[in-house]
């Protein structure tokens, strides 16, 4: 039966040893759940046994809740149940914690008397960043065993702490490398003396006012996060309310947010992100080919994030430029953005310097020659493009994958430059590239499967979120963005002011709006790109020609003259508003928030309907992967394509063809959505469908 089989256990030198064997986390399923009760009420009956200690298969202790169970209808034993058992026995019960301790696997070792840990083991709370809290007693025993102002910091922040850190606080009784003996072992010295007292009875809850001061703080940063107000407000019942009713105060809020639509959005954007990495039909037994070395030709801010995202990873890096002026400054940028995080206290002098010593400059395409991995970070100019692909074939050594960090540009085209286009893809970073999560990883008609998965597995070494992308004119990201952009012109000639565009897009979640954005990135370099292309933007165009580039002209669509950084509206702007809607022949009117929200993000969802049907993205979920970690999308929303599904398919529809009855054709609904509409289907079944 499955319960025997993901928990069993033995008897060793009298100590009952149960193991969870539930891969790949030992998630706490209802099997894990019910063989857990099983196995100690079974070593509480045996007189033979005179401690229990419980240990884990695999890399990691117990990672939490089974994510997949939330929402289904509940199966006994609960997680609060099979924990108060543990807790209540009369034999102590340690927890061997070899690996990561996270969520309820946290709270099962909470339950026990006594915790021992591998030194790179995380313990740790992440329920928020699932949108709930800890639903198994982790907000009361945690601050009655560590104190309340650390306990609420790590319950409310979500970030796992080290062994070490654990250890110094409390949370953890001993470090060992061997962690089952060093478990058993303690286990028989606790079982020869007066047990434990449980985390449950203790009172080491600190000072009531470092508590409100760190729950002040975190509350501050975080105002609109209703998972750390639950925290803030569970954790302080441990000063006013027995363990009991703080217990109820926790499950009424984990009960609550659970049940929130966006802790639903943010399990989607978990699995999300984790079946992003997925590649569908890749032939069986494909291996990524080894990174050692690296090299990024062009040290401009791209080339110089990169080669600092290879340092931060531990692989050695070449910055390559074409004059050593370039290079220096490249250099000293990189040195700027380090000694930036030493200053802000994220990076100490040794890490930094250890980084540094990672990155070598060099002068001339030549040196690309040691690197397994090639990143082309110049201009985007498909010529410049082409000819560095053409000489890297006599350069890079046979094997070492070639890629390019185009934004927009044809990979097939760069790829047909060498003679070895298998080796050839897209890794689009985005910036700022040591900073942002998201890299795309745009597969070529000819890129072997073998550099595809080289890509992608390099991708999480750096740190990154990789996504794959096909090949088309902005891969994934830009180009839904290129829908929202022309959208936003739209709405200014139609009568809304920047202002108010970029408000509706910073109510619904995001951090800023595509005008603030624009004068941030610098207008000129969409206006370049139209006029190399023939495109038009009437209002961003004129504002280019008035030598309004944005922040670094202290003028765009916004006047930054008070500090540099802070733009205000600009009766100047307003006006140029005005001319250009007069000059084009558009009646002006005021338009209702809610339209702009709907006609920003609406085009955008479409797009990305497209993008789906054409392959260029395997999945819905892909595309919201992309736009949560490069774009700043809301992820309580779940992304672009998780919000239609909660939007309703057919009101998106319906949307969009009144939008396209204005006269522009392409918003009108991709067939793929007026398919799922019409059959009363959602992005998330056809992704489940292809799973
Ligand atoms: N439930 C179900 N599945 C889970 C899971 C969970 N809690 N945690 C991880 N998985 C799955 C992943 O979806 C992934 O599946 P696929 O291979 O099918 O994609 C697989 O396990 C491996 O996960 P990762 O790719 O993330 O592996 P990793 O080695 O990079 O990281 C980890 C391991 C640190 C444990 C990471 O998976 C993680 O952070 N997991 C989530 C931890 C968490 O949020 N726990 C709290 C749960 S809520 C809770 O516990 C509430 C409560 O109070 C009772």
């Amino acid at each position: 039966m499955a319960q025997q089989e993901v928990v069993t256990s033995s008897v060793e030198d009298s100590v009952a040893v149960i193991r969870i064997a539930n891969p790949p986390v030992n998630a706490l399923s209802a099997a894990v759940r019910g063989g857990l009760k099983r196995e100690a009420e079974a070593a509480a009956a045996n007189p033979a046994i005179r401690a229990i200690v419980i240990v884990a298969e695999g890399k990691t202790f117990i990672a939490g809740a089974d994510i997949t169970e939330f929402g289904k209808p509940p199966v006994p034993p609960s997680l609060p149940e099979v924990i108060a058992i543990l807790e209540t026995l009369a034999k102590p019960v340690v927890a061997a914690i070899n690996g990561a301790a996270l969520g309820g696997g946290l709270e099962v070792a909470l339950g026990c008397h006594a915790r021992v840990a591998a030194p790179s083991a995380k313990l740790g709370l992440p329920e928020v960043k699932l949108g709930i809290l800890p639903g198994a007693g982790g907000t009361q025993r945690l601050p009655r065993l560590i104190g309340t102002a650390p306990a609420v910091k790590i319950a409310a922040e979500g970030n796992p702490i080290s062994a070490k850190e654990a250890q110094s606080l409390g949370l953890v009784d001993e470090v060992a490398e061997d962690v089952v003996p060093a478990a058993k072992a303690l286990a028989l010295k606790l079982a020869g003396g007066t047990l434990p007292t449980p985390a449950r009875d203790r009172a080491n809850l600190g000072a009531r006012e470092a508590f409100e001061e760190a729950a002040a703080a975190l509350l501050k940063k975080n105002a609109d996060n209703p998972s750390v107000a639950a925290v803030v407000d569970a954790v302080r019942a441990c000063f006013e309310k027995s363990f009991e009713e703080g217990l109820a105060v926790e499950r009424a809020h984990f009960l609550r947010l659970r049940d929130d639509p966006r802790s639903k959005a943010l399990r989607h954007v978990f699995f999300a992100e984790r079946a992003a990495a997925r590649i569908p039909n890749l032939p069986k037994g494909t291996q990524p080919r080894p990174v050692a070395k690296a090299a990024v030709i062009g040290g401009g801010t791209m080339g110089g994030g990169i080669a600092m995202c290879f340092a931060n990873a531990g692989i050695p890096v070449t910055l390559i430029e074409t004059s050593e002026e370039n290079l220096q400054r490249g250099l000293e940028r990189v040195a700027g953005n380090y000694a930036t995080s030493v200053k802000r206290g994220s990076l100490t002098e040794e890490a930094r310097d250890k980084r540094m010593s990672l990155i070598e400059g060099k002068v001339g395409l030549e040196n690309a020659a040691g690197a397994d991995v090639v990143v082309e970070a110049v201009f985007e100019e498909m010529g410049l493009k082409k000819e560095i692909f053409g000489k890297l074939e006599g350069i890079a050594k046979p094997g070492a994958v070639l890629a390019t960090n185009t934004s927009y540009l044809d990979v097939d085209e760069i790829a047909a430059s060498t003679s070895r286009p298998g080796d050839v893809l897209g890794m689009h970073f985005f910036s700022p590239a040591n900073v942002m999560k998201l890299l795309e990883v745009v597969r070529g008609a000819k890129t072997s499967p073998e550099v595809l998965a080289t890509a992608m597995d390099l991708g999480r070494k750096l740190a990154k979120v990789p996504v794959v992308s096909g090949v088309c004119y902005g891969f994934i990201g830009n180009r839904m963005l290129a829908r929202r952009t022309a959208m936003a012109e739209r709405l200014l000639l139609e009568g809304a002011q920047p202002k108010e565009v970029d408000k509706a897009l910073t109510d619904f979640g995001f951090r800023m709006g595509p005008f603030a954005m624009a004068d941030l990135a610098g207008l000129d370099i969409g206006w370049r790109i139209r006029k190399a292309t023939g495109k038009k933007a009437p209002v961003a165009d004129a504002l280019c020609e008035a030598g309004r580039l944005g922040q670094k002209t202290k003028r765009g669509y916004y006047d930054y003259s008070a500090d540099g950084r802070t733009g205000a509206a600009d009766p100047e702007v307003a006006a140029l508003i005005e001319r250009v809607s007069a000059e084009q022949g558009i009646a002006r009117r005021a338009i209702p928030q809610d339209e702009i929200l709907e006609r920003l993000l609406y085009p955008m969802i479409n797009e990305g309907a497209r993008i789906l049907e054409e392959g260029i993205a395997l999945r819905a979920g892909d595309i919201d992967t992309v736009w949560l970690n490069g774009y700043g999308w809301p992820a309580w929303t779940g992304g672009p394509m998780f919000h239609a599904d909660s939007v309703g398919l057919p009101k998106i529809v319906a949307r969009l063809r009144e939008f396209a009855a204005g006269g522009d054709e392409s918003l009108q609904p991709a067939p793929l959505l007026v398919r799922l509409a019409e059959q009363g289907s959602s992005f998330a079944a056809l992704d489940q469908k292809a799973a």
